[in-house]
């Protein structure tokens, strides 16, 4: 598919098209014509598949929010991605390394929608249904290291509900791994640990901090359910946070 979508693109680069017409069908000059009305922009992102169905993580997250959250705001990150036409990003492949050639340099265009993307395709994997309302804790060697660095998980939960929010305005809190320490941290907007920001005071770059658990405090995430009330939506949340996934985060980046 790529391979034909790269002919089209590079005959109409060309100009070839018009010699091409005799060899190639209808259907593929309409792409062509398509693909010059879109500017030649190539659909490098593409919106991830959801692992569950839009209800299957009531009652904790509503259908109507999942709905949304992923068909609108999600794919309206993957658009405009996929819209702007110049970036300083290398554009050849859709994933999380990306992150990393942001920096505060990099447009706002592209920082706020290459994280939402990246922020959010995550997320999608850091949760799983509960239907039958079971505890739901860390597990394996992760469960024993938020046991060792914040005492209990109790505690833990503690620490990560208050820096939710104690977050201004939209962001995302996260438990990530940095130099093989746990941290809670919060990222502003769409921003991410992956990315080349400065931390608060420091002006040198970045130490490498790879995401172990995100928790989403956008607005959207929440308000049709919970209305402000975003402590009620972090009790619920939990959950529903998929451990075994943050564990393999967690021995892989480890
Ligand atoms: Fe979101």
């Amino acid at each position: 598919m790529s391979n034909r979508r790269d002919f089209l693109k590079k005959s109409s680069l060309l100009g070839l098209a018009g010699i091409a017409s005799n060899l190639i069908s209808n259907n593929q000059l309409n792409a062509i014509e398509s693909l010059g009305n879109q500017g030649l922009t190539d659909a490098a992102f593409t919106l991830p598949k959801l692992p569950y169905a839009f209800d299957a993580l009531e009652p904790y997250i509503d259908k109507q929010t999942m709905e949304i959250h992923y068909t609108k705001h999600h794919q309206g990150y993957v658009d405009k991605l996929n819209a702007i036409k110049s970036t300083n990003i290398d554009y050849m492949s859709d994933d999380a390394t990306k992150c990393t050639h942001v920096d505060k340099f990099t447009m706002a265009a592209i920082r706020n929608n290459l994280g939402g993307h990246f922020n959010h395709s995550l997320f999608w994997t850091l949760l799983k249904p509960n239907t039958k309302g079971e505890a739901n804790k860390p597990v394996g060697k992760l469960g024993e290291a938020i046991n060792s660095k914040f005492k209990s998980f109790d505690e833990f939960k503690t620490a990560f509900n208050d820096a939710s929010l104690k977050l201004f305005g939209s962001g995302w809190c996260w438990l990530i791994l940095q130099k093989g320490e746990l941290k809670i941290v919060t990222t502003q907007n769409q921003d991410n640990p992956l990315m080349r920001l400065p931390e608060e005071g420091e002006d040198v770059f970045f130490a490498k901090k790879q995401p172990v658990l995100a928790l989403d405090v956008w607005e959207h995430a929440y308000y049709l359910k919970h209305q402000n009330k975003r402590k009620d939506y972090i009790d619920a949340w939990w959950n529903i946070v998929n451990w075994t996934k943050c564990e393999e985060l967690f021995l892989e980046k480890k």
